[in-house]
Parts: structure tokens; sequence; C-alpha cells
């Protein structure tokens, strides 16, 4: 028999008694976390968001409550009233913060019962993923993930509070709108009022954040979800969380001031000091030391030990010598075992004319003074992992290569090398740093990386695209080459492979945390970047209309950024998937397990929306 809650009014959450409370009456509710019968003792450990209490149903106290609690299962929700009273030493239970003290149950009401759930919050041994996900109300109950929410909401909050105090105002921006600019794919909402038209999904308030600008409001802000069709990653849901921002005439550091500002408030929140400004380093920099756009600077960086090595070795190792033969030096991970070596052999394998020699002791062996005078460079210790990457002596640096070079400040070929080795430092630092513990927690290493490369050559369509999006500014300095770059559109190496953006990105332990960039704010500029991209005034109308239509109104210099929320949480809550720090996400097929979304919808529905649906072949 289920009680009614009646009047009762609960007087302490389960996580607050401590000692000072010894003597108090109490009032507790929540869930049944653990019951321990001895017998004449009967003990429940309650369970609500705060933490734990436990009670004690005494039979020589009230036998009839006593009897009432043995009912008492997992899960079961109940209120119960009693006296706060301090444990007996013994009983002292120091991992518990109300572990000093216990409540005597004077009465029980049982205000909910609970089938046996598949799993329970209490269980240390990891169910299966797709099971906390379709019963992720009960998974929402483990410490962890209340941990993971609760931080989720301190860091939003922190950042609200801050950037409101900065003057920026928090707007809302439709949802229901046309495709927007980051070159995912489109979700797109079916109109009924106008049959076989569509609204699509924002991938990100860009164009709205902008036009706000030109509306006069200076400083916006809004932590907003935004939806995108893609290919989906541990960092990458359908639907995720930006913090977006923009501001009229700002310089990129003013971007970066704001954002340092708010990221120092909300890791604060989470309990974590930083110190801002963080680092900042030119994108070509940053490929050159790290290989990569988003470098974990808890490792250390390339060094090249072109010249360690003597003429022979270069000869015997089929390497180019004028090429970079990068060191990549993982500290105290010391040797791998065969079967380490096996599962990262695909790694390995010399690409794009790069060459691996991952086994540092072979060459120490064959060449002892070259391997000590890399050692040395590198100053690597005992246990230290290293690998080589070099150039492979048949690939030259033709004159392509010194064309490129001559924009770019890094040839082709060099690129190549540049980014094995990056996309093999991280693949090893992840695999073996992590495991023995070369990562401590708390250690946040914020890097702003700065002056991308506006366009981006895609082989597939032969042509050039924005690397950021197509309303990123040029460098000023960089307009000449823009504008000899748009007489070599279908040329790899056009001038426009040198036109800097200025972009910038936020990046925390290897991970992009955020974006952004100063906006182009003249038409002009505007349209040349259309046609860099090769979309003629048309095409560009067509996609952008309304935003190119406001861009002639008066639009003030202006720039901004968005971050992914979700991702920085993940962070901050040491979890390895944003799926750990979004209540209800969706899995890697972008299915949510609980509601089963998505699903066929009725003829009717589809009728009314004027949709005829071709099933898939095979269903
Ligand atoms: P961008 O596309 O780089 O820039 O996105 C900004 C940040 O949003 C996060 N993010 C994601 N997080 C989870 N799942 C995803 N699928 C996902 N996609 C992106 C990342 C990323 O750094 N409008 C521009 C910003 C600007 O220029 O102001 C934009 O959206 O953390």
């Amino acid at each position: 028999m289920l009680d009614f809650l009646g009047d009762l009014r609960r007087t302490h959450m389960c996580g607050v008694l401590r000692a000072s409370d010894a003597g108090k009456k109490a009032v507790l509710m929540g869930w049944v976390n653990r019951r321990r019968d001895h017998g004449h003792l009967l003990f429940i450990d309650l369970r609500d968001r705060t933490g734990v209490t436990q009670v004690v149903f005494n039979t020589d106290r009230d036998a009839a409550v006593h009897e009432k609690a043995e009912s008492l299962r997992n899960e079961y929700v109940i209120a119960v009233t009693g006296t706060v009273k301090l444990r007996d030493a013994n009983t002292i239970n120091p991992n518990m913060p109300s572990g000093e003290v216990e409540l005597v149950a004077e009465e029980l009401r049982i205000l909910n019962e609970s089938k046996l759930p598949p799993f329970l919050p209490g269980d240390t041994a990891l169910t299966h993923e797709e099971t906390r996900l379709k019963h992720r109300y009960i998974d929402l109950r483990r410490d962890v993930m209340q941990f993971n929410i609760e931080t989720r909401h301190k860091v939003a909050k922190a950042i609200r509070d801050y950037l409101s105090a900065q003057g920026f105002f928090e707007i809302e921006t439709p949802f229901m709108t046309r495709s927007t600019p980051e070159g995912a794919r489109d979700y797109l909402v079916p109109s009924r009022v106008q049959p076989g038209t569509f609204y699509a999904l924002p991938q990100s308030p860009q164009m709205f954040k902008q036009i706000l600008m030109i509306s006069g409001f200076d400083k916006y802000f809004q932590i907003v979800r935004c939806f995108r069709d893609e290919d989906l990653r541990a960092d990458r849901q359908p639907e995720f969380t930006q913090i977006d921002l923009e501001m009229s005439y700002p310089q990129p550091d003013s971007v970066w001031g704001v954002v340092e500002g708010f990221l120092r408030a909300a890791f604060a929140a989470a309990g974590y000091e930083i110190n801002p400004p963080f680092p900042r380093m030119d994108y070509d920099e940053a490929i050159r030391l790290y290989g990569i756009d988003k470098p974990d600077l808890r490792l250390p960086p390339f060094t090249d030990v072109r010249e360690c090595l003597a003429a022979e070795n270069v000869q015997e190792l089929a390497i180019n010598p004028n090429l970079p033969v990068i060191a990549i030096r993982i500290p105290k991970v010391g040797d791998l075992s065969r079967k380490e070596r096996d599962d990262i052999k695909p790694m390995f394998h010399s690409k794009g004319g790069a060459r691996v020699f991952e086994d540092f002791k072979r060459i120490a062996n064959r060449y002892a003074a070259t391997a000590e005078a890399v050692a040395k460079k590198l100053d690597a210790g005992e246990g230290d992992l290293i690998v080589l990457v070099a150039g492979a002596a048949q690939a030259s640096c033709g004159e392509n290569g010194a064309a490129f070079a001559s924009h770019r400040k890094v040839t082709p070929q060099e690129l190549a090398i540049y980014t094995s080795a990056g996309l093999l430092r991280l693949a090893l630092a992840q695999k073996y740093a992590e495991r023995h513990q070369c990562f401590q927690k708390g250690d946040f290493r914020f890097l702003w990386v700065t002056n991308f490369p506006m366009f981006e050559w895609d082989e597939a369509e032969q042509q050039w695209m924005a690397a950021h999006h197509p309303f990123t500014s040029p460098h000023e300095q960089d307009m000449k080459l823009l504008a000899e770059g748009v007489e070599a559109l279908h040329d790899p190496l056009s001038p426009l492979s040198a036109v800097r953006a200025l972009a910038y990105d936020v990046v925390l332990n290897g991970t992009e945390l955020g974006s952004g960039s100063i906006r182009i704010h003249r038409r002009d500029v505007q349209s040349r970047i259309f046609r860099a991209l090769g979309m003629n005034e048309e095409e560009a109308k067509a996609r952008f209309g309304f935003f190119l239509e406001a861009l002639d109104y008066g639009t003030p210099p202006h720039g901004g950024i968005a971050l992914g929320l979700d991702r920085m949480v993940m962070i901050l809550a040491g979890a390895e998937s944003l799926r750990e720090v979004i209540p209800f996400p969706k899995t890697a097929r972008a299915v949510d397990l609980m509601v089963d979304a998505p699903t066929p919808v009725s003829e009717k529905q589809l009728k009314e929306l004027g949709i005829a649906v071709k099933k898939p072949a095979g269903l």
C-alpha cells in the first residue's frame, strides 16, 4: 500500500546532515539506494541529488515502522521522519559526508514503488551504454551524471553572469530558419502551410548574430542549441550547445579577452583556477611545431633533428635531407610492447611521402652517435618514447612546392611530414600518455591559434572552400593576394592558398573548444570572397540574399566567436564523450534510444505536408 505525501514537508536534503545536527528532528525524502537487514535493525541509504544519509529502523523502537520498512526495495521513493543521532564511533563512515550521523526513523511513508531497474544508480560496474541511454532516467540518477549535469549548470550560469556584467545582451534567434553557412548538412523541417518548402534548423546563429550587429545591439551572446547532420564522433552530437557571441568594432584580442574572462569564471565555478591570458600561436607555427591546428600543449612540440643525421644515415634510411626530420618525444611512456606496436602499426604506415621510424632503439643500435645526438637535442630521459618522421628520399621539393612555399612558408611535402607526425603524436599520446598518467587532472592548457588560412583546397571539387565560413574577413594585408587569387580559381597553388583569415580558435588540451573571426563588413570584399569560392552573384544571392542586402545598410566592423559548451563541460568533468554531459544525447547513429527517435510518421501527417516517402531499398 502506498502512502500519500499529505502535508508532510521535507526539512533537509539527504546529503546535508552533519554531527552538529545531532538531536534535531528531520524529514528526509528520496530514493532507497541500498538496504541492509540486520534482523532487528534495518538500514536504508536514502539518496537524493545532494547525497546519501543512513536511516535506521529499529524493531525495538517501533516494530510497526520496522515491519513496514522491510517491504522497501531499491529505488522506492520514501519520506522518513526521525531524529538525527550521532553514530557509534566504530560505525562512522568516513567516506560519506554525512557518515558521522544517521536518522533514527519514527515514521515512514512509502510514496512510490519501483520495478527492479535494469541497473542500479549505485552500481559501480559500468552498464552497457545502450542500456544506459534507453533508461536514461535511471542513468541520470548516478552520482557521476548528477555531478556532470550540475557542472554544466554552474558553468553555463557563470558564463551568463559574466557576459551580462560585461554589457552583453542575451538575444534569441530562430530555430526555424534557412540554411546557415557552417558546411554540414541541414536538418530540415517541412512547412505544412507551404507544401514543398522547408525550414532548416540552424547549424549556428551566424547570420542572425551578424545582423544583430547591423541592428545596433553591439554586444550579443546566446547559449544556444545548434543542429548539424554530420558524421558523429565522441566530440560531436547532432544537436549541441554553443556559447555564441558577437561584438561591434572589436580587434581580435577584444574577443579573446571576453572569452578568457568567461572561461576563468566558468572554470572557477567548476572549482578550477585558470590564468589568462592564454598563449597565442600562428596557424603556420602550430603546423610546424605540432603538425595540427589544435595542439595539445601538455606534450612537447616536434624537434627537427635533421642536423643530427650523418650523410650515410640519410642514405641508408632513404630519407630526403632537404625536408624536416621530425622527432616526436612522448615523455615517460617507455618501450612499446609487441602487442602495443601491433595495435598502432596502421599509424606507422609511411604515407604522403612521409617515412616513419617508430623503433628508435633500432636506430640507436645501428647509429649510436646519431641516436645520442637526437636524444640530447630532445632532452630525452630514460623511458621516453621517440619516433622519427622524415620525408621519403624520392619525394622532392619540386617547382610546385617552391611556388606554394613562396605563399605559404610550408611546402606540400613539408606539410605531409608535419601532418603525419602530428596525427601520430596525438594517437601515441592518447594511447600511452593517459594510461601512464602523464596528464594530470586539472592541467588545462589553453591556446589561441590565429591567422588561419582563409581557404582550403577541395581536391574532389577542384576548387577553394572557406576554411571557416564565407563571412570571415581576410587579413587587410592579404587583400592583394586575394585580388590576384580570384584570377586563378582552379589552381591549388593559387595565391589564394596564402590568404590569411582574421580567424582564431581557442584550443584546450588538443580539443578545439571554439572558433571565431572578424567578419567581412564590406559588400565589395564579400563579393570577392564569393568569387574566390566559385560562387557568382546569383548563387550568392540565392543562398544568402537577405544577409547580403542587410550588409548594404551601414554594417559596422564586427566579429565574434562560438565555443562548444558540451565540449567544455566534457573536459571539465573528465568525461570521454559528449554523451556523458548531455542529459538526453543521441547515439553515433543519431538515435535517441529513450524516446526512440527518429520515427516514421503517419500517412495523414505526410499528406498534410505534401510529402511522399520513398522507402529505402530493403525496408
Ligand atoms: P564552428 O562550426 O567552429 O563555428 O563551431 C564552434 C564550436 O562549436 C562546437 N561544435 C560542436 N560541438 C559538438 N558537436 C558538434 N557537432 C559540434 N560542431 C561544432 C565546437 C566548435 O569549436 N558560427 C561559427 C562561430 C563564429 O564564427 O562565431 C561556428 O559555428 O566546440
